[in-house]
């Protein structure tokens, strides 16, 4: 900022007062354009509004020395009203100088952002949730229940019989310093999913479709295919006339649904004792189509389900909460399988450890 010398006045009259006093205001306005720093802003101000040597002051004592009286009260008007414009130009474009100067110091607008870790689904958690929707399409519900169950449920209800080797605590995980209580009052963790069949029964009368995911605790060595935490998804449907047909052509279905509508399904005699008949469920291996190789034993199947038509002794046991279970009038069928394995042979994965490690270098390839 230089000293600029003071304009001279060529008339009095109101039009060449504004356009005079216009011109002042306009190179004020240009010159604070330019400031960027506190100092900056203190130096303009000094030199237009400065109390002793200001230019405002200066040009002010200028004017109204040579003016007539009658035009003195027109220019300090015009002085008061330019003194506070120049104030708010200053304000407004310090404000704004120094806002670009201290962003310009601290950050770098063009630099490529900070990409924020978004979460994903766990494997498991996305195999779950694709199965328990297989089923929410075919009208089931979705139900769950306690992981720390008590022997009741887990067992009692379910038909297992009093020395069945599943209570065995080989199998089963129960919790200590129990033996005070009767056995059916005692507290385990579940070994599968079937105990909310149960309790979904006591809670409503059929008919009933109800798909139930849930943790599942057995007292397994871990190794590539044990893991002594593992996933279910347990369903269970009770209605006037389900047959075995209904059954079959629900988990037919279901299994394309999961693998791809080439896949077959196969049913085998096998034993639970809450289903009666059971069958284990195998579908055509969905690694080499059915024609055999290491991952189905050179057998084209894989083991995949259990299943099989409600017993009527558990709803024998359901009957003493909901009489409407009554086995001459309704029957069901109840299927369950491992969410783990499903999972593995889905995405690739050898060794069931990895999907409890927490290892962000295995998450993050599903994400
Ligand atoms: N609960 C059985 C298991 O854990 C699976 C199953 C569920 C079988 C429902 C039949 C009916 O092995």
């Amino acid at each position: 900022m230089t000293h600029e010398s003071i304009p001279q006045l060529a008339a009095y009259d109101e039009a060449t007062l504004d356009a005079a006093f216009r011109e002042l205001l306009l190179s004020a306005q240009r010159e604070s354009g330019g400031i960027a720093t506190a100092e900056g802003k203190e130096q303009f101000r000094l030199y237009w509004l400065g109390r002793k040597q200001g230019r405002l002051k200066s040009i002010g004592e200028a004017w109204l020395k040579t003016a007539p009286a009658e035009a003195k009260k027109a220019i300090g008007q015009r002085f008061n009203q330019l003194k506070e414009q120049i104030e708010q130009t200053l304000e407004e474009n310090a404000a704004m100088g120094s806002g670009v100067a201290r962003a310009a110091d601290a950050l770098d607008i063009t630099l490529p952002g900070i990409r924020p870790g978004m979460g994903a689904e766990h494997p498991l958690i996305k195999t779950l949730h694709e199965v328990v929707s297989i089923f929410e399409r075919m009208g089931y519900s979705v139900g769950v229940g306690p992981e720390v169950e008590t022997d009741y449920y887990n067992f009692e209800s379910l038909n297992f019989p009093p020395n069945h080797p599943a209570r065995d605590t080989q199998d089963t995980l129960v919790v200590a310093g129990q033996e005070k209580k009767p056995l059916r009052e005692r507290l385990l963790l579940r070994t599968h999913t079937s105990p909310v069949q149960i309790r979904a029964m006591e809670q409503q009368p059929p008919p009933l479709r109800l798909v139930i995911p849930g943790k599942v605790h057995r007292n397994d060595a871990a190794d590539a295919t044990h893991s002594p935490i593992f996933h279910q998804v347990e369903g269970l449907c009770v209605d006037t006339n389900i047959t075995f047909s209904d059954l079959k052509g629900t988990l037919d279905h279901a299994m394309k649904e999961l693998f791809g509508s080439s896949v077959k399904t196969r049913f085998f005699p096998s034993f639970f004792p809450f289903t009666e008949p059971s069958a284990d469920v195998q579908i055509s291996c969905i690694f080499c189509a059915g024609k055999g190789c290491r991952k189905c034993k050179h057998s084209g199947w894989i083991e995949l389900l259990g299943c099989g038509m409600v017993d009527p002794a558990v709803f024998g046991f359901v009957r003493e909460k909901q009489p409407a279970y009554d086995p001459k009038k309704i029957s069901g069928f109840a299927f369950g399988m491992g969410i783990d394995r499903i999972a593995m042979m889905k995405y690739g994965i050898s060794d069931i450890s990895l999907l409890y490690s927490g290892d962000m270098r295995f998450l993050e390839q599903f994400a």
